[in-house]
């Protein structure tokens, strides 16, 4: 990707999001590709997954609700299910990427798609999106350090802590849980245990 070709890119993206949510997209993107450039992933898809990330992210619940349900998209489709409508801004952020932004490559789209729940199977490039949106330099919450000291040792270990992290807010505050969520912390849980395991073998 060109820099006039991102500037175009952050451009659209302006046009469609508040001022406030830009400056966190922007964030995102920065945290994301300095990430990218250490795991040895594409920056260039770094940059545009976390430009596209939140662009249905305004949009009012009943409106993401319909447009996952009329998608075609077997994964949109299948998150049409959650307990927890917000989710939805992710499958349908990955709707808006295609359809409105052309963008068809398919790690790009699946880090979109997954960035706010998470999911068991995730490659590098949606695990770096995922974690620079939780832990962009905007966000302040307790924990958040603790996600960010593992962003350069283990991709897979920040993962669990945030996904843990996330999984024990919302039952706190009694707020519905997407079962893509649950589902990821146990399968990133699974694979810290045999790390684990691999490490204390003889
Ligand atoms: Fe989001
Ligand atoms: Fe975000």
């Amino acid at each position: 990707m060109t820099p006039e070709e991102r500037t175009r890119l952050i451009d659209r993206v302006a046009q469609r999001v508040p001022k406030k949510r830009l400056q966190h997209i922007l964030r995102v993107e920065a945290l994301a590709t300095s990430l990218a450039r250490f795991w040895a992933v594409s920056e260039d898809k770094a940059s545009i997954a976390s430009l596209l990330h939140d662009i249905a992210r305004d949009e009012p619940e009943s409106l993401l609700l319909q447009s996952v349900k009329e998608s075609d998209d077997p994964l949109a489709l299948d998150m049409a299910q959650t307990a927890a409508p917000v989710v939805l801004h992710a499958p349908v952020g990955e709707l808006i990427a295609r359809r409105d932004f052309g963008v068809d490559d398919p790690e790009i789209l699946l880090a979109i798609a997954l960035h706010t729940t998470g999911a068991p199977h995730m490659d590098r490039l949606a695990m770096i999106v995922f974690l620079a949106d939780y832990c962009e330099p905007g966000r302040h919450f307790a924990g958040v350090e603790e996600v960010r000291a593992l962003l350069f040792s283990s991709l897979e270990a920040a993962m669990l802590r945030a996904l843990d992290q996330t999984l024990a807010y919302l039952r706190r505050h009694s707020r519905p849980v997407d079962r893509h969520t649950v589902d990821a912390a146990s399968a990133f849980a699974c694979l810290a245990a045999e790390d684990s395991q691999r490490l204390h073998q003889p």
